[in-house]
Parts: structure tokens; sequence; C-alpha cells
């Protein structure tokens, strides 16, 4: 493909994007392929020949559309959203564009230097404790995911516990995690992967709204003490997967000063809601936290991958993850006023990912986004009064933000085929999760695009659908 080819063909493409997200709630909203539907139309062996580029975007109509769920949907209420928006897509395009690896401030400083001042905005606007910033001992990165935020708070913290040892010699086994049994299976798997063992892990109780209860932390901790192991690192959750529960991260917090653990809080869904004021008590005891992370991925019309990783000490989780070969020394890192990200993260190189957010808070300004979270919220309570005045359903769960849990009262089998039939309609997606061990749907607004409108429709197509209409 040559540069003029190129502009053709982007021109195209960037076509064919607008003309999918103007359109895309006349799809059903999830995939109706089954499995190795979408192989069985590919060929055996890549082409041998370059092919022509309308004949690969014709595939992608013909092949690859089908197997798509439309998570840009504005009927989409799975799960949590992904959502993306027209700036987001633009600068992951630019980013793309040049192409540049961000792993030292030395391989393209302005990747780096972005980074470090919109993470630093992003202190300010969802009140974070100052110790994140750059400017003061801590500050902020751009991961791929949640998970690897957990996963980089988990590795700190198991060096911090053992005095650097655990990168030397391995873990013995000895360290103790703490979650809530609500926290997200990324803990888990950091764990794990971390060398403490799924064994060490302890999932604490939570209370009646699904929050973590401090107490229950407090005892474990002194009996994991007293059996002679070491506790080291504790996940808070400000909106949990299942429900958005809001775990009391300052009683935490304390808990964690006291026996000196390191916190670290998951605010992957939730923290979004702290662009707005009114939504910053979510925060209240964070400056007890070690470590923070949300995703703008997942609510902050940035397209995926982007998770913010914050840390009050930067300098526990350089210590951790920085490991200096030759080929990578200069000048820059040397003199030792550059950030370097690559010792931030598991891998070493590094995508240009502070360019789409950068975007968004430009495009939207704070006010747009604002507006757009603080109606995704006013429409959820919305859909809980409309569950409510329904004798046939019931709320399984608070609604502090834009995730509505409810269940119909006859029970899992009539949950599970409302489930079943509402997304075989293709009107709408639901998920659902289990709340006090029973079936419940999930409707999680925060779609880009979704409006009253979608709202009501999908409240009129789960009545019709449990009366059978
Ligand atoms: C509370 C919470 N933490 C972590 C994650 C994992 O997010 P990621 O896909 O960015 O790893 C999720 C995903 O939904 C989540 O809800």
């Amino acid at each position: 493909m040559n540069n003029d080819e190129f502009r053709h063909w982007g021109h195209r493409v960037i076509d064919w994007v607008a003309d999918y997200l103007k359109n895309v709630e006349q799809y059903p909203v999830a995939s109706r392929v089954k499995p190795g539907d979408i192989r069985s139309r590919l060929p055996a062996e890549p082409p041998a020949n370059a092919e022509p580029f309308d004949s690969i975007l014709r595939d992608v109509e013909e092949i690859i559309l089908p197997g798509i769920t439309h998570w840009q949907s504005p009927n989409f209420f799975g799960y949590f959203p992904s959502n993306n928006s027209g700036p987001s897509i633009l600068g992951e395009l630019l980013a793309a564009g040049l192409g540049v690896q961000g792993m030292l401030w030395a391989t393209s400083p302005a990747c780096t230097e972005l980074e470090t001042h919109v993470l630093d905005w992003l202190v300010d606007l969802l009140g974070l404790p100052q110790p994140f910033k750059s400017s003061s001992t801590g500050g902020g990165v751009i991961q791929d995911s949640a998970s690897s935020a957990t996963l980089c708070a988990i590795l700190a913290a198991r060096e911090r516990a053992t005095a650097g040892r655990s990168n030397a010699a391995g873990s013995d086994g000895s360290l103790v995690a703490y979650a809530s049994s609500q926290a997200h299976s990324s803990v888990e798997k950091g764990v794990r992967i971390a060398g403490l063992g799924s064994d060490n892990l302890r999932l604490i109780d939570v209370d009646e709204k699904f929050a973590m209860r401090p107490d229950r932390l407090d005892e474990a901790i002194r009996a994991d003490r007293a059996a002679g192991r070491r506790p080291a690192f504790v996940c808070a959750t400000v909106g949990t997967t299942s429900s958005t529960a809001i775990d009391p991260v300052r009683a935490i917090g304390e808990i964690c000063r006291e026996h000196g653990l390191w916190l670290h809080v998951d605010g992957a869904m939730a923290g979004t809601a702290c662009l707005c004021p009114e939504f910053h008590y979510l925060h209240d005891g964070l400056e007890l936290a070690d470590s923070y992370a949300f995703n703008p991925h997942k609510w902050m019309f940035t397209n995926f991958d982007c998770d913010c990783f914050f840390v009050a000490d930067r300098g526990q989780l350089i210590r951790t993850l920085s490991i200096l070969p030759e080929y990578l020394r200069n000048q820059a890192t040397e003199s030792g006023a550059v950030i370097d990200y690559r010792d931030w993260q598991i891998p070493l190189g590094r995508r240009f990912r502070a360019l789409k957010l950068w975007f968004v808070l430009r495009s939207f300004g704070v006010e747009g986004l604002r507006a757009r979270v603080r109606r995704h919220i006013e429409l959820a309570h919305q859909f809980a009064a409309w569950v409510q005045d329904d004798p046939r359903f019931e709320l399984a769960a608070p609604v502090p933000l834009s995730l509505v849990c409810f269940r119909h009262r006859d029970g899992d089998t009539a949950n599970q085929q409302l489930l079943e039939r509402l997304n075989a309609s293709g009107r709408l997606l639901l998920t659902h999760t289990r709340l006090d061990g029973k079936l419940t749907l999930r409707l999680s607004i925060g779609q880009t695009n979704t409006e009253s409108r979608h709202v009501e429709e999908a409240w009129r197509a789960i009545q019709e659908t449990a009366s059978g209409s």
C-alpha cells in the first residue's frame, strides 16, 4: 500500500466506522454465530500474493461483522461498558500512525510527558490524594488493564513486605493477600502470577450491601499473624463487578496502616464517576492507599485499552520492576530527570495510549464528560424505580451508580429463561451474576450514546418478555 492508496483507503475506513457507529443500533446486539462459524469461512492458508484492499474490506462486512457483538450499541447493557468515542478512535489512529515505542523517555519524550501530565490532571479531577501526582512522591501510568495494575500492585507489595528478597530469591509461600468475596477475579490471577499462591488469598465476607467487612478483614489478618504468616496486600474495590458495591476504603486503610499492609484500591468501573465532585465520597480514605486504578476504557469514552494506575510511592514500584540492561542505557535515564515507564509495568514496550485519553479530555471537556456520566446514573435510577414499581421484579442490590441488579421473583429458572429470551431477541444485551446465591440480571448503562429511549425500550422488552408476549 503506497501513501496515496493509504490515504484513499484511510478515508474509506473512517467512512466505514462512521457509518457503523451511526447505524449500530440497528444490529441485533449479540452476535448470533455458532462456534467455528467464522473460521469456517476463512481460507486454510494465508494469501501468497497481495490482495486488493477492497476485497479485504468486503470480507470484514461479510465474514467478520456477523461475528461481532455490538458493544457500541446503545442497547448494550452487558458486563461493564467498554465505550468509545470519535476523539478516542482518532487518538488511537494517530498513535498507530506515529507508531512509537514509549518504553523510555528517550524513545519518544512526548509519549512519556503527555502521559504523566494527563494522569496528573486526573488526580485533581477524580479527587485523588496529592501523593499520587508525579510532582509528589508518586505518579500515574497507563496500563493495558486493571488486571495488570493489580498485578503490579501485588508485586510492589510483595517486595515491600520482603525488603526486595522475593525478587531475588522467589516467594516462600508465607505472604498473604486479602480481598472481599466480591473482588474481581484478576486479584486471584495476580496473586497466582506473583507467586503468593491462591491458597494465600483470603476472600473476606461482605455485608448486606456486598461491601467488605473491615472487622472480618482485621480478624483474618490477626489470625494469619498468629499462625506465623506474613499479611502483605489488601485489594479494596470501589465498585465491584457484580453489583458496584463500595468497600469502605477508610476503615480498610486504617487496618492496613496498623498492620503495615499495602492497600490497592480497584476502581476500574466506578472511578469515572469521580469526575463529578458529588461522587468524590467514593474515594473517602484513599489517602491511606498505596495504589489505585480505574479504567477510562470502561466508562470514560476511551476505547480499550486504557487503565490509569497511580502509586503514592513510585520508588517502591520502580525498585520492584526495574532491570536496566546495557542496550537500554541512555543519558536521560542516567540524569535521573525523566520517567521511564518501562519500570512501571510488566512489558518493556508500550503504546502511545495517552493520546486518546488527551483527545477525549479535550474534546469532551470536563463538563461534557460529567454530563454524560450523570445522565447514565440518572437513567439507572429511573430504571431501578421501574423495577421497584413492578411487583414481579425486585432489586437485588443498591444502585450507587449506573448498574442495576434485579431479578424476577419467580426464581433462577425464570430469570435464566428471561435472560436467554431477551438476548436472543437482539433488542438488547444483558448479563447476569449471582448475589445471595440467586441468579441476578445486570443492566449496566454506560455506552456513549445510550439515551432514555434505549433504557425505556429495554424495560419494555423485559416486561413484554416476562409476560410471555
Ligand atoms: C472491579 C473490576 N476490576 C477489574 C476488572 C478487570 O478489568 P480489565 O479488563 O481492565 O483487566 C474489572 C472488569 O470488569 C472490574 O469490574
